[in-house]
């Protein structure tokens, strides 16, 4: 493999994949899944793109997995609500990280990070103002923190060396700030070595609704990340939104012709300097950060650099199914592409 580029690693098939994932991230150790269109190409985009035995029907197994990509989508979690004493909102949220094994491509095991069990984890969303009360319970083996983009108290910042600094295996923490200020953010560990932390799966979306709420849509969350299996830090093999690679070409998101759709569109994307977002057949009004209630552009691709994010909102004049992905050729071959299933 020296003379291989990085990234070729996934590309030669299935086999080759396989061969080159350390054993401890296959199960039991045999030969899994044959390579299904093994033509003797040593590298060539057909292995795990598009034509390849990634796409090529095979799914993973969401339900060992914990987490389907499908319902990752439409999943908000608005915590615990109270008021506290002076009226105002108080949500509380447990969340915990665990060390988790889950199939990100067929027979391709990836010993994850997770929060909650799920990559990426849960989508947080409250309301500007809110009072927050997030107490996190580290079940990993390894220390961990959560950081949240956002306003708030040094102490609050998930950071080691500052306030509670690093939580320890076993111990737990609440983070306690006020919602601010209104838009899309997100949270992720913040532990060195911090790309492993991250690549790992450590990190989720953090939605702050304005105080006047936004119109009526359907919303979609889509964080965009990929899984280094070979832990070498120099790159990713695979590439996705919402935990599994090609997981909408086989489910494609379902939307009403239209309607409002409203994506909150995160890049987490570890290794990368740089991931991006292109829809096809249609334009979109992109709100960056989602901290303006006026978009700053209408366009049909957007760029993004790690830890940025931003709404897009869109009709669907036309049926019909319309791939979006990474205008990075690279990655959409590699597991960053989909479908938008426009019903009439
Ligand atoms: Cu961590
Ligand atoms: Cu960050």
């Amino acid at each position: 493999m020296a003379s291989t580029s990085r990234r070729r690693v996934l590309l030669g098939g299935a086999g080759v994949a396989l061969g080159a994932v350390p054993a401890r991230l296959l199960t039991g150790g045999e030969d899994p899944t044959p390579p299904a269109d093994h033509h003797g190409h040593s590298s060539s985009a057909h292995g795990a793109g598009v034509n390849g035995p990634a796409f090529r029907g095979n799914r993973v197994d969401h339900v060992g997995n914990g987490f389907n990509p499908s319902k990752v989508l439409r999943d908000f979690d608005y915590g615990k609500v109270s008021r506290l004493p002076n009226g105002r909102v108080l949500r509380e949220w447990e969340i915990f990280a665990s060390d988790r094994e889950i199939e990100v491509a067929p027979g391709v095991r990836f010993p994850a990070w997770t929060f909650n069990g799920r990559v990426p984890g849960p989508t947080l969303r409250c309301q500007a103002g809110d009072r927050l009360r997030v107490r996190f319970v580290n079940a990993s083996a390894h220390p961990h923190t959560m950081h949240f983009h956002g306003i708030h108290p040094a102490e609050m910042d998930g950071v080691p060396g500052i306030g509670r600094g690093v939580i320890e295996p076993g111990a737990d923490f609440v983070y306690e700030f006020d919602a601010e200020p209104f838009g899309l953010h997100l949270y992720h560990c913040h532990v060195g070595p911090l790309a492993e932390h991250i690549a790992r799966g450590l990190y989720g979306t953090f939605i702050i609704d304005p105080p006047q709420p936004r119109p009526p849509a359907d919303e979609l969350v889509m964080v965009m990340h990929g899984y280094n299996t070979t832990f070498d830090a120099e790159g990713n093999q695979l590439y996705a939104v919402n935990g599994i690679p090609f997981h909408y070409m086989h489910e494609p998101i379902r939307v009403k012709r239209g309607e409002l759709v409203r994506i909150y569109l995160v890049n987490v994307l570890e290794y990368d300097p740089i991931n991006s977002f292109h829809l096809h057949g249609n334009f979109f009004d992109y709100y960056p950060t989602g901290t303006r209630l006026e978009p700053s552009e209408y366009t049909d691709t957007v760029v993004q650099a790690q830890g940025q994010r931003g709404i897009c909102e869109l009709r669907f004049p036309h049926p019909g199914k319309y791939m979006f992905h990474a205008h990075k050729s690279e990655f959409a071959d590699l597991g960053w592409m989909g479908f938008f299933e426009v019903t009439p």
